[in-house]
């Protein structure tokens, strides 16, 4: 099977990785990829969906897989099934529930799927009268994809009518944020679910626990998510049955009703509250970094489970994990998410302890290629990945590869996974 990866990241490159590993992939290509991905197949360098979409029928390509939410709610779905190729992710029309938080808090209302109380408006009188009717903190959300900036946490009224003023007059997120939606803030623990969906069957991937902040003990700024690990034990049978029964079903069986059948990763952003999944927000793709270590949990072989996901088959097939757990740790440069950074060699040291070596791995993000040494570009750079009987030994394991690691202006947290270790 020849295999197309959409995307250039951390998460492209973990699911290039299992690929590469699969018996049935013969040829592996990513578009574009990055500077390491190159190492496990061929970057192609077509930013025009057409025009790779030509190029995934001149050259056979079996499967398309998209990882970021860019070309999903760009259509890229929709071009590459329209040429008759096999391609997995949502089609234009079901990316809307991430593209559009009004979109997606109105189908979770009409489906009676659980959420935070809200209003979704244009109108600044409504916004404001809302709020007052709210405790604080308040959350207010523009409605359009903002890189996962768009989300205020106000900790008073006056707060979150100036994030709401600033929004809707265009000021802080131009016209992402000329509608915005106003809600309850919900007090719980946060996961990341991954369902896998064929527009009617799903498969619920083993739980994730994500850390959004920068810095240690979950302080300073939102990041794209600086380490992750799974499965987390967060989450037992009875809640990972209540997200299949009152989340996942209820959203492809609305999906259906609504004409846009859902096929691709549901991303399911998570508060638990006394026991009870609500949902937060649902994103169409794989986190990052949460599908760095999800990958490696992985039994049953990827190219089995992408391509019949991808041909509506997903009810044959019984999917296996292992029964391990996986910790990774994000590598930032040194000015994210401020900023670009000068690039900087990465030098990766030889982990001579067998066992770490077996158990532990580098997921690449931005990172360039020159004449066969790595550069770390800005952004989150990589994740180290361990793999272990226990969480504790997962993190151990990514860590001690966190220290074999070396670019300039390196930073990381040292505290992931650490809501599961003190239980
Ligand atoms: P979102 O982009 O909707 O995922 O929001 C980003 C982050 O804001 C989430 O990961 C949560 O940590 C936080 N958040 C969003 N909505 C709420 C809410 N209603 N209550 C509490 N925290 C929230
Ligand atoms: N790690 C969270 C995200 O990918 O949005």
């Amino acid at each position: 099977m020849k295999v197309m990866v959409i995307g250039s990241g951390g998460r492209e490159f973990s699911i290039g990785r299992v690929l590469k590993n699969d018996p049935e992939v013969s040829a592996l290509y990513f578009a574009p990829g990055n500077g390491a991905t190159s190492m496990l197949g061929e970057n192609v360098a077509i930013k025009e969906y057409d025009a790779l979409a030509q190029f995934a029928l001149d050259n056979g390509i079996d499967l398309t897989i998209v990882g970021p939410e860019g070309p999903l709610s760009d259509g890229v779905v929709d071009i590459f099934k329209a040429k008759g190729l096999v391609i997995f992710g949502p089609s234009k029309a079901a990316a809307q529930l991430e593209g559009s938080k009004v979109y997606m808090k109105n189908f979770l209302a009409k489906y009676n799927i659980p959420t935070a109380r809200y209003i979704q408006t244009d109108h600044i009188g409504d916004a404001f009268k809302f709020i007052e009717s709210l405790t604080v903190p308040i959350v207010v959300k523009a409605d359009g994809l903002c890189a996962g900036k768009g989300v205020i946490i106000a900790m008073s009224y006056e707060e979150a009518k100036v994030a709401v003023s600033e929004m809707l007059s265009g000021k802080s997120f131009g016209d992402a944020g000329k509608r915005v939606v106003v809600e309850e803030f919900l007090d719980g623990y946060e996961l990341s679910m991954f369902a896998l969906c064929d527009g009617k069957d799903f498969i619920l991937l083993p739980a994730a626990q994500d850390h959004k902040r920068l810095l240690d003990n979950d302080e300073g700024p939102n990041t794209g998510g600086m380490g992750a690990y799974a499965p987390t034990p967060l989450v037992d049978e009875v809640i990972y049955e209540k997200v299949k029964e009152r989340i996942v079903r209820p959203t492809l069986e609305g999906m259906q009703e609504e004409g846009a059948p859902f096929e691709g990763v549901l991303f399911i952003g998570l508060m638990i509250v006394n026991g009870e999944p609500i949902t937060l927000e649902f994103n169409v793709r794989f986190g990052d970094p949460e599908c760095e270590i999800l990958m490696p949990l992985l039994k049953t072989p990827a190219s089995e489970l992408f391509y019949k996901a991808a041909t509506k088959q997903l009810d044959t097939l019984k999917v296996e994990f292992h029964d391990q757990y996986a910790v990774g740790v994000v590598m930032a440069s040194h000015n994210y998410p401020y900023d670009n950074s000068v690039p900087a060699e990465i030098i990766v040291d030889t982990v001579h302890h067998e066992e770490i070596a077996q158990h532990t791995h580098i997921a690449y993000a931005g990172v360039s290629e020159e004449e066969g040494k790595l550069y770390a570009t800005g952004g989150r750079v990589l994740v180290c990945v361990g793999v272990g009987e226990s969480i504790k030994q997962a993190r151990d394991r990514a860590y001690m590869l966190c220290g074999q690691v070396h670019f300039a202006g390196k930073k990381l947290r040292t505290d992931i996974a650490y809501q599961a270790l003190r239980q």
